[in-house]
């Protein structure tokens, strides 16, 4: 019995010393130590021993035992305690950590980003205004009163009589021009509402309104900040068409074309076979708006643009449906 126990003994810290896993330990300690291990079957013989021998032997059976726990405990402490724990649970610590995926901004909010920055850089300080708007900062202040035509050109979502969706940021013109006295050089940025839906519109996109407003302020200004951001925000040779149009708040009005870099001007789904693509609306501000914020349209000029940050993030981007901006697929998110 005695040279049975020195035998395994020995034989046990062998295996114990030939361990170079964490993982390796607790099937060590189930073979050897474990309730049906070998030194606690051995042990179990003790019975069998003469009652003279038993004294003895249960001592050093229980010494060796002992000895091979505390074996046991300091090579797990040589593999750390945690490994050795998270051994016993089935982990492997020696496997590489799984990667945390980066998040990122958003193409429309880089593009966001961009455009205002570019403008900030022109000296435009930035404001920022409701979603939920009044009918009269969205519509009357802006010369479009109850009935009028132009509010068919917005399909507009009501929340009640007097509040609505803003359905475009013009209305931050008119909070900014009661709150402060020319000169003005502003942006706002922010989202806006339509009921509205195809491959180049969404229900809900975002504009940044610029305006400037001085003494002598001229359409040739106007022409000349566009014509600069245009050519920063995309190639300085992109061509730019100033298209007549109307907007109830500014007078003259135009909208702002660049060639479609989709196609590079032949003519393709996004632009509708015409070779241009929209960004902007813009116009000097009508003298009708300066009278509802208490300017006076005889002394001050200024000129006004909307911009729509998806049309700009499609061309920048080369993409050819605006309802991919808001379907939240990760595989087209990371390609920005
Ligand atoms: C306006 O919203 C005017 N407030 C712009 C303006 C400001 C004119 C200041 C004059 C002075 P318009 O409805 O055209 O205009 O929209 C402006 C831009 O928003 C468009 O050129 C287009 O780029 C974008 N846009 C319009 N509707 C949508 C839509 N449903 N989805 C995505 N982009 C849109």
């Amino acid at each position: 019995m005695e040279e049975d126990l020195r035998r395994l003994h020995s034989e046990a810290h062998e295996a114990l010393a030939a361990i170079r896993a964490p993982q390796d330990l607790e099937p060590f300690r189930v073979k050897y130590l474990g309730r049906k291990g070998r030194f606690t079957l051995l042990m179990r013989q003790l019975g069998q021993v003469s009652a003279e021998e038993r004294p003895r032997l249960g001592k050093l059976a229980n010494d060796l035992k002992v000895a091979l726990d505390e074996a046991l405990v300091l090579k797990e402490a040589e593999f750390g305690a945690g490994a050795a724990k998270a051994a016993r649970a089935g982990e492997d610590l020696t496997l590489p950590g799984r990667r945390q995926p980066f998040g990122r901004l958003h193409p429309v909010t880089q593009v966001m980003n961009e455009v205002c920055a570019i403008f900030e850089g022109l000296g435009f300080a930035v404001a920022e205004g409701p979603d939920v708007e009044t009918d009269f900062y969205n519509f009357e202040a802006l010369n479009i009163p109850p009935h009028h035509p132009a509010r068919a050109m917005h399909d507009t979502f009501y929340v009640n009589d007097t509040l609505l969706l803003r359905t475009h940021t013009s209305p931050m013109q008119v909070r900014t021009m009661q709150r402060e006295r020319p000169p003005l050089r502003m942006i706002a940025p922010g989202k806006v509402y339509r009921c509205d839906s195809d491959i180049t519109h969404t229900p809900m996109f975002h504009q940044v309104e610029g305006f400037l407003v001085d003494r002598k302020v001229s359409f040739a200004d106007l022409k000349g900040v566009l014509a600069l951001f245009i050519g920063k925000m995309f190639d300085p040779k992109t061509a730019i068409r100033f298209r007549p149009s109307f907007f109830p708040f500014t007078e003259p009005s135009a909208e702002v074309d660049i060639g479609c870099v989709i196609c590079g001007g032949s003519g393709c789904r996004v632009c509708k076979h015409t070779g241009w693509l929209e960004i902007l609306g813009a116009g000097m501000i009508d003298p009708e708006v300066f009278k509802k914020v208490g300017y006076d349209p005889e002394e001050y000029t200024g000129f006004a643009f909307g911009l729509g940050i998806e049309r700009i993030a499609m061309l920048k981007f080369g993409i050819t449906d605006i309802r991919l901006f808001y379907e939240n697929d990760l595989r087209f998110l990371a390609q920005f």
